[in-house]
């Protein structure tokens, strides 16, 4: 007699082994929810995670008592209890209120994105929707299509959602009425239309009834299609049709943990990799063949899109973070001029011109946006005109990256397509964008190579190329200070050119004004000047506001180390306003005069000047002695 405890144990074992088989191999679907908790979107979620059973028993024996307190109208639980309860708790404190649950069911595991629906939420919704396959596109039967259904569509299809669910919501209220339900259909068709989204599907439900959520309803027999958990479980997943695109793979890192093995990771985009595939290595466009495919779970012949590898390859060809590893004949371009979709998600307005950190999968690069060619009004898509961006507006404009960056269009490559904008001083994420196109322009233009080097220009000169950058508020002493250094380099027969932000006003920057833009173009263009200048090997000095400690930063950034020597000059705004040499504080302070620096637009103190000048404990000449002593010292 066999032991039947024993054999219930093995069979239970071998339940579990064949239970946990099923689910690794289950796809996973990502979808987000819109529309407001009026139309029932806790309710619907709540039901979902309810009919397959994922609440936890604790969790649904305080949801039954809670039901009891507020009286549910003869239903034994509110679901949206459930879900707002859950959301209450991830609100303290979240600036991106993104709520994430999972669920699964016999064949699919589901990842929900939940976002707040009013329109200072856009921010949220992009990021929700930024991974989603799939949209619900909750409407309340009752109400039809409303201008938050509009802007919602519109985002998600901005965001490359390809799967739009419209589910026409509390069937019940209107008495299951087909008539409704085809009239509201035929609306958002005309809808989605006009902004390109050709294909969708609508489906009569009542998430508070459970009708066509996870079985036919019988109230909607003149409906036949899918409910709505057989839609969710059958449609196409990104992962799917992300495999079937050509191979694509963003290094993460170099995995080299001794000299007997050198491998590439990342999570794979788009495609499928073999061993003994041809690759190539972007940008520099080096080829070679995979040798090995390796994962936590040893070697593979292949791998697709989403899993995370390290990819090693026959040969010691370069290739480091940021790179991007594709199949040989058809990479990806790369490029450093584009046009892009931005969704601003900061408090203070995007400025054109200014350098932002551009993170676009596992590159970094510094890039700057031009103000806005239009600006969508999410509620009626109608392009307008608009000289930046504030937060939750979305407009298309051109980005330039300091250097070419390996992308795809966002519509065909989420991951070398989608990036963010972070500001370079607070770290924080501005703006998420979607690239476009290139624009040829940057392709087109190359770099000359010329034979005699900064290097030379500046030894025959028997000097090191400098750029000595005055900053300071108007009337502090910049001019004055940097033309007694100008004065005193040249009697030292040093080869110098002062650039003067009064002078430069004239001519190169006339038409430039004192807006916060105008001041970054100004600087932007002194600080071309001043870099060609100094490759010519001179010794520049320039005396400008400039206020902005992004732009002194980015000047800095494009000369060598230890040639941008920064001097601050510290003089109190009560000091310059009591000297008011040009008079132009007393036209400020009257509102005669706008933006002026240190009134009514900002100055940003330097925080790491190699020299600050105290112009009320020196005199100019002192000043400019110190700074030369500091200038020639190191050669
Ligand atoms: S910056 O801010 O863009 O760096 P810049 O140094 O070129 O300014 O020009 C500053 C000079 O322009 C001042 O010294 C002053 O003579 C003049 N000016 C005229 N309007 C303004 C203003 N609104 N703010 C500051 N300076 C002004």
């Amino acid at each position: 007699m066999t032991d039947p405890v024993y054999r219930t144990d093995a069979l239970i074992a071998e339940d579990i082994e064949a239970y946990l088989e099923k689910h690794r191999h289950k796809t996973m679907l990502r979808f987000i929810t819109c529309g407001s908790v009026d139309d029932g979107k806790s309710t619907l979620i709540g039901r979902l995670l309810y009919d397959s059973k994922m609440i936890f028993e604790d969790q649904l024996a305080s949801l039954e008592s809670d039901s009891k307190k507020v009286g549910t109208q003869g239903q034994d639980i509110d679901f949206a209890l459930l879900v707002d309860g859950l959301a209450a708790e991830r609100e303290q404190g979240i600036t991106i209120d993104v709520a994430y649950r999972f669920f699964s069911t016999e064949n699919r595991k589901f990842i929900v994105a939940d976002c707040p629906g009013h329109e200072q939420y856009t921010r949220n919704m992009v990021t929700g929707a930024s991974t989603a396959d799939l949209a619900v596109i909750l409407i309340d039967a009752r109400k039809g299509v409303l201008t938050q259904t509009r802007r919602h569509s519109f985002l998600c299809h901005q965001l490359g959602i390809s799967n739009i669910l419209l589910a026409v919501n509390k069937m019940d209220l209107v008495d299951y009425d087909q008539a409704t339900f085809d009239a509201i259909v035929d609306e958002y068709r005309d809808f989605a239309q006009s902004i390109g989204i050709s294909d969708f599907t609508a489906i009569p439900i009542s998430g508070l009834a459970g009708d066509n959520i996870t079985s036919a309803s019988a109230n909607t027999s003149w409906y036949a299609g899918e409910h709505l958990m057989q839609h969710l479980e059958g449609v196409e997943v990104r992962s799917e049709i992300n495999q079937a695109k050509p191979f694509r793979m963003a290094v993460q890192w170099v995995n080299r943990p001794n000299l007997d093995f050198r491998g590439f990771s990342g999570q794979i985009a788009t495609g499928v990799v073999r061993k003994g595939d041809s690759v190539r290595v972007l940008p520099s466009g080096k080829t070679s063949t995979v040798k090995s495919v390796v994962t936590l779970d040893g070697e593979l012949d292949q791998a697709i899109a989403g899993q995370s590898v390290t990819i090693c390859f026959d040969d010691e060809i370069d290739c480091s973070r940021g790179d991007v590893i594709a199949g040989a004949d058809n990479p990806p371009e790369a490029a450093d001029q584009f046009e892009a979709t931005i969704v601003w998600m900061d408090d203070e307005d995007m400025i054109p011109g200014r350098a932002y950190w551009l993170q676009l999968g596992t590159q970094t690069v510094a890039a700057t946006v031009q103000a806005p060619k239009y600006e969508i009004n999410v509620n009626t898509m109608d392009q307008l005109a608009a000289k930046t961006l504030s937060l939750n507006s979305i407009g298309v404009a051109e980005v330039t990256t300091d250097r070419s960056i390996v992308f795809e269009p966002y519509t065909e490559n989420r991951t070398l397509g989608g990036f963010v904008l972070i500001d370079k001083l607070t770290n924080r994420t501005v703006a998420a964008g979607m690239l476009h196109f290139s624009l040829r322009r940057a392709q087109n233009v190359h770099w000359q190579a010329v034979d005699i080097t900064r290097d030379q220009h500046a030894a025959m000169k028997n000097q090191r190329a400098r750029v000595v950058w005055f900053t300071g508020l108007s009337g502090s002493g910049k001019s004055t200070i940097a033309n007694l250094v100008e004065k005193k380099l040249h009697r030292m027969n040093r080869h110098t050119f002062l650039l003067d932000g009064d002078n430069v006003r004239h001519g190169l920057n006339k038409d430039l004004g004192f807006t916060e833009a105008d001041r970054i173009e100004n600087i932007r263009r002194v600080g071309e000047v001043a870099k060609l200048m100094s490759d010519a090997g001179l010794i520049v000095i320039t005396a400008f506001i400039s206020p902005f400690r992004a732009e002194r930063q980015m000047v800095r950034s494009m000369l060598l180390d230890g040639e941008f020597i920064e001097v601050f000059v510290d003089t109190p705004i009560e000091v310059a306003e009591e000297r008011d040499v040009k008079g132009l504080y007393k036209k400020a302070r009257s509102g005669e005069l706008k933006n002026f620096t240190g009134i009514d637009s900002p100055y940003e103190t330097p925080q790491n000047a190699e020299i600050r000048i105290d112009t009320t404990a020196m005199t100019p000449q002192e000043a400019a002695d110190k700074i030369v002593d500091v200038l020639l010292g190191d050669g």
